[in-house]
């Protein structure tokens, strides 16, 4: 029997398009499920594709794999990947490789890997993006795990995934939890551009009265520009579709409550932990919990004053600009505020990650893949140490071009009662950032009158303390 070269346990879609995305690239392919039929069917359906190895036992299925084993966990996330580990781990040898390419929590994966370690066997936690078309025509790759192991796996994954300039969108991205830290903040960046697209949808249709048809041409029109990305194109494709029922916007049909599996909390629990601002994401995952609290907002809406005003728009080609040119300052701001939190997190836990790299590898197959990561690529070769990617001369004086509109923007939906959350806290986040002073200093006097936290102060060094209960005197902490 022909050993396998790599092989995929858990069929269900993703699963079995990258098993059929490793057979069309040549590489004989075990594949295993939990119960044999999807592994059937995946031979009968697409078995010309390539060489499958099907087994219908697990230790049947390692048996098949020429060593060090190759093994690709495609289960969901959490008590189901850990079952599997389980079942293989008596079954493998030192060397091997389990690779679980789920949404796995890094605290999980990096977890695993040390418990594998331990056995000798190699624990590669993988981000895959670009859903399940993603999966079979060329994802982007996430893999973390011992660098060791990527000397035989990064072949194979480079080979899979997508091609950008011939460039693979794969590379390992450090040790242990890497690779699943960078998937989840792609996920939460996602968040945040989704939830961007979104309201600048929503003041389009609240500013100009114009329909959901009307609107997916203008982002058509946007898509051939520095805005051009696989969710504006997406989003022009959903604007466009007539709901077949009933003859109305597919949009209009759709309850406006988002759902959510977890990618982009984690990621917001993860920057509050290492004290990393990343408003747009959160305000993107808040937005989807507000959407969702269906009796509160009844309840709000007999009540709560603001009947949406008018936008007081000059001139609608004036107003289309404006909202374009703030999406783009307001998506810079929330990628800028995902690569710090990677940057915050390589530094906490040693993984000397390549922020370049990252950019480079989203440029194809994911989610969020885009012409404008392009530009953030560039902005990492041109200074590896970049503080934030706002300050990179090619951003500053891109967001500088759009700052009038941004602000305008912001304001007329202020004023109309139309909600912006991420726009807003974008902006908000450009000005604290720029800020010469922040009201932090009036924060610091009240931590220190109700705490005796203490303050430092801006003409000498040292910790101060006032005596607020006494005669107002400063002392020296
Ligand atoms: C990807 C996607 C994918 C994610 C879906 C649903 O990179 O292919 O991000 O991993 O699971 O987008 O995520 P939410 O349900 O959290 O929106």
């Amino acid at each position: 029997m022909a050993l396998a070269q790599i092989g995929v346990t858990g069929l269900a879609v993703m699963g079995r398009n990258l098993a059929r995305n490793f057979a069309r690239n040549g590489y004989t392919v075990a594949v295993h499920n939990r119960s044999p039929e999807k592994m059937h069917s995946l031979i009968e359906e697409h078995g010309s594709e390539g060489d499958f190895v099907g087994s219908e036992s697990l230790e049947d299925f390692v048996a098949s794999l020429e060593k060090p084993r190759k093994i690709v966990i495609m289960v969901q996330a959490g008590k189901a990947t850990d079952a599997v580990i389980d079942s293989l781990v008596p079954l493998v040898d030192k060397g091997d490789i389990i690779v679980d390419a789920g949404n796995a929590h890094y605290p999980d994966t990096r977890r695993r890997e040390a418990d594998l370690a331990e056995k000798g066997v190699h624990f590669v936690g993988s981000g895959v993006s670009g859903g399940e078309e993603g999966a079979l025509l060329g994802p982007s790759i996430m893999p973390g795990g011992p660098a060791e192991s990527y000397k035989s796996l990064g072949p194979i994954l480079e080979k899979i995934s997508a091609k950008v300039d011939g460039v693979p969108c794969c590379t390992h991205v450090g040790p242990d939890g890497a690779g699943h830290f960078v998937k989840m903040v792609h996920n939460g960046i996602e968040y945040a551009d989704m939830q961007l697209i979104a309201e600048a949808y929503d003041m389009l249709r609240a500013g100009l009265n114009l329909s959901p048809k009307e609107i997916g041409e203008i982002f058509e029109d946007w898509n051939k520009g520095d805005l051009e990305s696989f969710l504006i194109e997406i989003t022009a494709e959903v604007l466009k579709q007539t709901d077949a029922k009933t003859g109305k916007p597919l949009v209009d049909v759709i309850k406006d409550e988002a759902g959510q599996k977890g990618t982009g909390r984690w990621t917001v629990q993860s920057a509050l932990d290492l004290g990393v601002p990343v408003t747009g994401i959160a305000e993107a995952t808040f937005a989807r919990a507000i959407s969702s609290q269906v009796a509160q907002r009844e309840a709000a809406r007999e009540v709560l004053a603001g009947s949406a005003g008018d936008f007081h728009i000059g001139n609608r080609e004036g107003f289309i600009e404006d909202v374009r040119v703030a999406l783009y300052a307001s998506k810079v701001v929330a990628y800028a505020q995902g690569f710090d939190q990677i940057e915050r997190a390589s530094e906490e836990f040693g993984w000397n990650i390549d922020r370049g790299a990252m950019a480079r590898i989203w440029r194809g197959g994911c989610i969020i893949r885009a012409r404008f990561l392009n530009r953030i690529t560039e902005a990492y070769e041109r200074n590896p140490e970049l503080p934030s990617l706002l300050v990179d001369p090619y951003f500053t004086d891109a967001v500088a071009d759009g700052i009038s509109g941004w602000r305008r923007v912001v304001a007329q939906a202020a004023l109309a009662g139309v909600p912006a959350p991420a726009f807003s806290s974008s902006l908000s986040y450009y000005d604290s950032l720029r800020a010469e002073r922040l009201p932090a200093a009036l924060i610091q006097g009240q931590r220190d009158f109700f705490g005796a936290h203490t303050y430092k102060r801006v003409d000498m060094d040292g910790t101060f303390h006032t005596l607020w209960s006494g005669d107002r005197t400063e002392v020296e902490a």
